[in-house]
């Protein structure tokens, strides 16, 4: 079951750059620093990107696909879950919106900015936690040995390159350019 080990990574990785945002606003809000629009912006566009071009498909196409085969009366948690992924796009495109404003407009538009990221980290928390605590229990229990054969093949590239290392790297890289540019502790770059 390497897959549950993958989504899991995938997870932190998310849950990483969600915190990172929080920390950014909370440091602008507790020392009245300037917004880093570039390193939001690169966050923004890596969770936009890692979880609407690689994490939830994979998700979608496997696991959910699977676990409804298996189990139908998982469906309602499957349905919520996907109607999640469909919400999630939305919610990235506000908060893309919400950055143009607020470096467009200035402080006025704080409070609004950061209340729309801690409603969005809160949205994927949940979202995540339903994932792992019960979706992939479901999925542990209900999927065939054969199953998972084939979700593990797909997931680590074998047999589906977008979902592979080539793929995967390019997100890794993302995530590099945002250690790089974000202040410590958050990353590695000096306290600005
Ligand atoms: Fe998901
Ligand atoms: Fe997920």
């Amino acid at each position: 079951m390497k897959a549950i080990g993958i989504i899991h990574d995938e997870h932190r990785s998310l849950a990483a750059v969600l915190y990172g945002m929080l920390y950014l606003l909370r440091e602008i809000r507790l020392r009245g620093e300037q917004p880093d629009f570039d390193l939001l912006d690169s966050m923004v566009h890596y969770i936009d990107a890692f979880s609407e071009r690689f994490h939830h498909p994979k998700e979608d196409a496997y696991l959910f696909k699977f676990l409804s085969m298996r189990y139908p009366d998982a469906r309602p948690l499957v349905d919520r879950l996907e109607t999640e992924h469909r919400a999630g796009r939305k919610k990235i495109r506000a908060l893309e919106r919400m950055f143009v404003r607020y470096q467009q407009r200035g402080p006025m538009e704080f409070n609004a900015a950061a209340k729309a990221v801690q409603a969005f980290a809160a949205f994927h928390w949940d979202h995540m936690r339903t994932e792992e605590d019960r979706l992939l229990p479901l999925a542990r229990i209900h999927l065939t040995a054969d199953d998972w054969k084939l979700i593990d093949a797909a997931l680590i590239g074998e047999t589906d390159p977008s979902f592979g290392v080539e793929a995967g790297a390019e997100y890794a890289a993302m995530f590099r350019r945002i250690v790089n540019l974000a202040p410590r502790p958050i990353g590695v770059a000096p306290a600005r």
